[in-house]
Parts: C-alpha cells; structure tokens; sequence
C-alpha cells in the first residue's frame, strides 16, 4: 500500500494506491466515515461489473449504500443527470452527515464530486476512481464540474474529497482505448515533471510490463498532481503545468466534435507544441523526437494531420484565451515544463 498525503490547509486527505484495495474499500472507508448512509454514484458499465460485489463489501461493514447509477459517458456530465442524482439523494434522504461515493471515470468523479459540493451546500465525498485517467488526474484537486451546452466543464465547484482510494487492479477491465487515453496523461506527467518516468515509460515493451508497474506508475503521476496542487490549489499558477498540451489539444477535440479521445488530443497538443517551441529555440533539441518516439512507442496517433487553419481558429476562439494573453506550457527540456505567456500574436508562431 502506497499513501500520499495533500495537504491543502483545512482540506487535508489521502490518497491510498494499493492493488487489490477494492476487497478492502469497507475498512478503508469506516477509518474516515463513521456514519451509515453511503450514496454510491456510478455508471451502468461499472456497475454491472462491480455493483453487486461493492453492495456487499459495503454492506458488510454495517453501511447501507444506495446506488444512483447513470449512462456511461461524456452525456453524463448535463445539467439534467445533475438533477437526475439530486432527486435520488433526496430520495435515499441523504443528510449532510452522510457520505457521496464517486465509483467510476472522470465522468462519474467530476459530476459526483459537483453534487456532492451542491447538494444541502456540500457533503463528504469520497472519490474511487476506475479509468486509468481518473486514478491519475481527475479523482485528485477538487476540481468537479458538469458541461453546459455552451461548453465543457462550464459549472462547476472546487472541492477536495474526503479519501481517494485507487486499486490498479481494476484497470484490468477497463477497455484498451481508455488505457491508451489515460497513458497519454501519464506521457504528459513525465514531460512536464518526472525524466526518470519518460524513461522508464520508453523501457515498457508489454502490457504486462506495464501492469507489473502500474502501481508505481500511479503513485508517481499523483505525487505529481498532488504537489502542484498543494502549491496552486485554484489553478491559478503553477497547475497550469498541467495544461501541456491542452491549448491545441482542445482545438483538436472541438473540431472533431469529440471524436477524439482527450488523451490522443493532448498527446497530439503536446507534440506540435513542442515542435514549434523546439524550432524557436525554448525547448532544447531533440525534445520533440523523444516525445514522438513516446507516441510511437504505445501507438498513440499524433493527427499531424489535423493541425490547420480550423484548429487556430479553436485556439482563438477559446474563452480562456480571449483576454489577449494565452498562457503557453512549454517545456526547457523533457521533465521541465514551464509557464509561457504569450500575446495572441506571439502565440500564433507556437500554434503554426
Ligand atoms: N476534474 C478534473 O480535474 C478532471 C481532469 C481530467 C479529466 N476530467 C474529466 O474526466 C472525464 C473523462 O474521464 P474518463 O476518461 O475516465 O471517462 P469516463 O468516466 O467516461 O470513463 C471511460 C469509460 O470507461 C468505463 N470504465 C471506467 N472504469 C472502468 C473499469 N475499471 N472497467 C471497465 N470500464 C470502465 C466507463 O464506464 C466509460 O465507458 C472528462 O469529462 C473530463 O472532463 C476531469
């Protein structure tokens, strides 16, 4: 069992990463919750998989969980499945003494996570998260958020959870597709922060190498994660690091309507970034090799090809960046990243 601690002040919790923790989750639970109620919010694929055998590890533990389960998903994220968990609470008259359980991918964690930072003004929540992209990112900073259709993640709350609870093991059932998109984030974490993880991610020649390693591999992107958000919990600073790759790579997913996986469209952000910052001399030779050599490695397609006119236009039209100043992540060389900002001008010769 690995534990990391994020300090926020006043928000402090922990993120246990263990193989096999699921069979432990009743325990883990009682040491930080001592009620009984538990509303337990999770997706149709998870919970066919898990739901039964969840209801019984909790049950055991002398909890009585009430399962809200939604469509598996991005459609998940509206305002009307918001509502849709929020007459279930109320339903299950969950109190602000009880508990929220996100159980599933980033979709259950950030619309769990918005309910339960809403619901009666805020209730306990405890993130487990099951995609590869959610042990690593989304179940950690308290970042939660539905889409409106004016955008994505448009309302939404910081929250910390109450414990994030992560047993690699049930990645084993997680389709390969979303493997892929989580190891793109993963990619991301060893540019911006961590060179002994780019080569050690290079030395991987199997998916059971991977798996052998996968504990590690989450235990190093969320010390990560957890140190720049202790140091930025508003994101408002050096969390922007996070951002590699995502200036283009939200251009890419909006032009293909979200054909993409988000993974793929921040390996491909990263990529052509860094082509540019290399040519214009911020980012040390041969960077961009490595970082191709890396998409290459785990077969993640770079769509080269897609980066045009329609994808600058995405750039500009982006909300974030319409106050005349984008704030370009950049890296000096691989496991350095750093803040760039740019004017829309000077921003064009990165995007180009
Ligand atoms: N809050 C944050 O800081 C943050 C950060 C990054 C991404 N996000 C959000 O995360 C979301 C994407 O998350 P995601 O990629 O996990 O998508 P997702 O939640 O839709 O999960 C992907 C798919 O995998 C299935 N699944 C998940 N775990 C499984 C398992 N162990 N076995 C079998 N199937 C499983 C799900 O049912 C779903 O079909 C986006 O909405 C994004 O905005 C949030």
């Amino acid at each position: 069992m690995k534990t990391l601690r994020v300090e926020i002040p006043d928000k402090n919790y922990d993120i246990v990463i263990e193989n096999g923790l699921f069979k432990k989750l009743g325990s883990e639970i009682r040491k930080i919750y001592k009620g009984s109620k538990i509303a337990v919010v999770t997706d149709s694929n998870l919970y066919d998989l898990y739901g039964t055998e969840l209801n019984d590890i909790l049950s055991e533990e002398n909890y009585i969980p009430d399962f809200i389960v939604v469509k598996p998903g991005e459609s998940s994220k509206t305002i009307e499945t918001l509502e849709h968990v929020y007459s279930k609470l109320a339903l299950f008259n969950i109190t602000r003494s009880d508990l929220i359980i996100a159980f599933g991918g980033g979709v259950v964690g950030d619309l769990a996570g918005f309910a339960a930072a809403t619901y009666l003004r805020g209730i306990s929540c405890i993130q487990i998260p099951t995609s590869l992209l959610a042990q690593i990112d989304s179940s950690i900073g308290g970042k939660t958020a539905i889409n409106l259709k004016e955008g994505k993640n448009l309302a939404g709350s910081f929250c910390q959870p109450l414990k994030v609870l992560i047993d690699p093991e049930i990645l084993l059932s997680l389709p390969e597709k979303y493997i892929k998109d989580g190891l793109g984030e993963v990619i991301k974490y060893a540019c911006i922060k961590d060179n002994n993880l780019f080569n050690f991610l290079m030395s991987i020649n199997s998916k059971d190498v991977l798996f052998n390693n996968i504990e590690q591999v989450i235990y190093d992107c969320c010390n990560i994660k957890k140190r720049l958000v202790e140091n930025d919990e508003k994101d408002t600073g050096e969390r922007m690091l996070l951002n590699f790759g995502h200036t283009i790579g939200h251009a890419i997913e909006k032009h293909m309507n979200y054909q993409v996986s988000h993974g793929e469209a921040v390996s491909a952000g990263m990529l052509h970034i860094t082509k540019n910052s290399e040519n214009l001399g911020y980012t040390e030779a041969g960077t961009y090799e490595k970082i191709k050599n890396m998409l290459n490695h785990f077969h993640i397609d770079d769509h080269s090809n897609l980066i045009n006119q329609d994808i600058k236009k995405y750039v500009y039209l982006d909300k974030k960046n319409l106050s005349g100043e984008i704030n370009l992540i950049l890296l000096k060389k691989i496991g350095y990243a750093f803040i760039h900002k740019a004017s829309l001008a000077d921003a064009e010769k990165f995007i180009n």
